[in-house]
């Protein structure tokens, strides 16, 4: 691991931009953190204050679901106020400017708040869903709310089932395309970017192993050690929004 002293900093970013700059296809892993300067809390940090008594086990699982619908939709109805009223940051800003920056980049995000794709990202894989959708239980589709869902547990318009947020919780697949394109991107790609993420949720995690079993450089971006740390090439120290918009500058100024 080569992480930066006091200073050096600076010159990481330069070796990241480099890294960039010669890179045909880029794969991008966004976590939790690089939504955390939006105001969004992580999925353990949104069990504070009112849902401080529960475990994620018994919110984020279907078995929770089915067995008190009106509790899980409760708790995601508040996270989804949160999502609504939470806006890009310059780190998601700078994403979007980075897909246009280079020959190719998949952007995968294990988050499910839709920030990339308001900030300007294109094609985004959502690799967890996305809560501020709706899908039917019974049809297993992303669906509309009937009219009388207002109260209550909301229901398919179409076909009255139960209503569910389209997301992966504890235990379930991850999205079938986005989990191939993902797979293909980390299996293609000869620079790998992992942002805001702690590497410990898998397989999402398993998509950096995969750019360093191929010995493609691995840059990480995130204020604390993770998991990935000691094994990546680069290891830029430091919140999203300010790292991110430095190596885009980089990138389009290289020094001298
Ligand atoms: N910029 C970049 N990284 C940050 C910032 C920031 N400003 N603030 C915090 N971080 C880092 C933390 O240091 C941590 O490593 O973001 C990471 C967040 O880790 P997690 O909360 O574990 O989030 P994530 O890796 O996305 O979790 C994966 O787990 O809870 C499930 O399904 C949920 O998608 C989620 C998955």
């Amino acid at each position: 691991m080569k992480t930066e002293s006091a200073g050096a900093l600076e010159q990481l970013i330069a070796r990241a931009a480099t890294v960039l700059r010669r890179a045909r296809h880029v794969c991008v892993l966004t976590g939790a953190g690089i939504s955390a300067e939006s105001g969004i809390p992580t999925f353990r940090d949104a069990l504070t204050g009112l849902w401080s008594k529960f475990r994620p086990e018994e919110l984020a699982t279907l078995e929770a679901f089915e067995r008190d619908p009106q509790l899980v939709w409760q708790w995601y109805e508040w996270r989804r106020d949160l999502v609504r009223q939470a806006q890009p940051n310059a780190g998601h800003r700078a994403l979007a400017e980075l897909a246009r920056r280079v020959p190719r980049l998949t952007l995968v995000t294990q988050n499910v708040d839709g920030l990339h794709q308001r900030a300007g990202s294109p094609a985004v894989l959502e690799y967890h869903g996305n809560i501020l959708r709706d899908r039917c239980m019974l049809e297993q589709v992303v669906a509309d709310r009937s009219e009388d869902s207002r109260h209550g547990v909301p229901r398919c318009s179409a076909c009255g089932g139960l209503l569910r947020p389209d997301v992966v919780w504890f235990g379930e697949a991850i999205p079938r395309e986005a989990m191939l394109l993902a797979a293909a991107a980390a299996d293609d790609c000869d620079a790998f970017l992992s942002i805001g993420t702690s590497s410990l949720v898998y397989p999402a995690a398993g998509l950096a192993e995969v750019a360093l079993q191929r010995r493609v450089p691995v840059i990480e971006v995130n204020p604390n050690p993770t998991d990935l740390s000691a094994a990546a090439d680069l290891v830029l120290q430091g919140p999203a929004g300010t790292i991110l918009p430095l190596l885009l500058e980089q990138l389009a100024h290289p020094p001298g």
